[in-house]
């Protein structure tokens, strides 16, 4: 039954693709096309969103421009959006590397009356962007600070413990997310000393990894290991705080190499279910993660896009949170969903996402 209507659902999608698009001189006809500008093809998740995307925006009969910036290079991203605005894309669908230098290229889309949606990623400063796809991204700093309150037993437990703080790039909109959710959960355990930061360093900016970078980040926990002598017989490191995945890699790795191990590991916290992490995750190196399922997001983005092309009201969730400084954006919210040791098979597994031969 389910396959009967994704086939009915599909076919509709085509007619309303060739239906519902402009030629270059605005007349009816043709397919539409969909420009995709993705950040980098270094990190798991982009690729999982980009393959995503152009594979169900295909079935659903559009014409897909699929193009990653490099390794999040800003410049590429940049003359890639050029380029596909000059050849006449219908839609572009951005995840910004910098949520502030698309402004200027946007202008040339809004000439040509091209409408963005901004993938993941808020797009800020513009007036450019139409729609904002995501995920709830204050419940994903959520789920994480939720988590380590109830592996520590906060608010039982005598304490103190010992934590350190990890977010993402400066320049994604996404930290103040990720980083506000997670630290509304955990600020009152710091101020009241029951949770103890031994670096000080609890402030946003302190506490952020250029471009999500794996060795920053694991270049920060290791100056964090010299400077306060953590390690299984030093200072105790009770829980760290990690807004995602990468960066929890590059935390595991200088954790591993003082000798932590699956027996004495810090609680350590990720984002993406990335096969790394979820690797990590099985052998004890990381204790859970979010699950943000990259084929419920394209899936929306294709029905957004659709409406969009059809002048049919797009669906969104939400139209309060996500301000980008110029304009409250009209925004799709999907539900992240916690993930660990103790869930992964129901919920990567069963659901066709990774096979258990990619987690070995
Ligand atoms: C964020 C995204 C996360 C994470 C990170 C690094 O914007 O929401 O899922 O992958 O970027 O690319």
């Amino acid at each position: 039954m389910k396959r009967i209507i994704s086939i009915m659902l599909a076919a509709a999608l085509i007619i309303s693709a060739m239906a519902g698009c402009r030629t270059e001189d605005g007349e009816e006809g043709g397919t539409a096309r969909i420009g995709i500008s993705m950040p980098t093809q270094s990190l798991q998740r982009w690729n999982q969103d980009g393959a995503n995307m152009k594979a169900q925006f295909e079935a659903a009969g559009y014409v897909v421009d699929l193009q990653f910036a490099g390794d999040n290079d800003i410049p590429t991203q940049i003359s890639q959006l050029e380029n596909m605005i000059a050849t006449g894309v219908d839609v572009l669908v951005i995840a910004a590397i910098d949520a502030f230098s698309l402004g200027f290229v946007l202008e040339e889309a809004v000439a040509k009356g091209i409408p963005v949606i901004a993938y993941d990623r808020l797009i800020m400063d513009t007036a450019a962007v139409s729609y904002y796809a995501t995920f709830d991204n204050w419940l994903v700093g959520a789920l994480q600070g939720t988590f380590l309150r109830d592996a520590l037993d906060l608010d039982n437990a005598e304490g103190p413990f010992n934590i350190e703080l990890f977010t993402g790039d400066p320049a994604d909109n996404n930290i103040h997310f990720f980083f506000g959710g997670a630290m509304e959960v955990l600020m009152p355990y710091i101020e009241s000393g029951k949770l103890v930061v031994p670096s000080g360093q609890i402030e946003q900016a302190q506490v952020a990894t250029p471009m999500w970078s794996t060795e920053r980040a694991q270049e920060r926990m290791e100056n964090l290991i010299s400077a306060q002598g953590y390690g299984p017989t030093g200072t105790p490191l009770h829980a760290v705080l990690s807004s995602n995945d990468s960066v929890a890699q590059g935390i595991t790795n200088a954790l591993l190499a003082v000798g932590y191990d699956a027996d004495n590991f810090p609680l350590l916290t990720g984002q993406d279910c990335d096969i790394a992490s979820m690797k990590n995750i099985l052998a004890g190196h990381q204790s859970m993660s979010v699950f943000k399922d990259t084929r419920t997001l394209a899936a929306q983005v294709v029905l957004m896009v659709d409406a969009l092309l059809k002048g049919e009201p797009v669906p969104v969730n939400d139209t309060e949170i996500y301000d980008n400084g110029v304009k409250v954006v009209p925004s799709f919210q999907c539900v992240p969903v916690f993930g660990d040791i103790n869930n992964y098979v129901e919920l990567l597994i069963d659901s066709g996402y990774y096979t258990m031969d990619q987690l070995q």
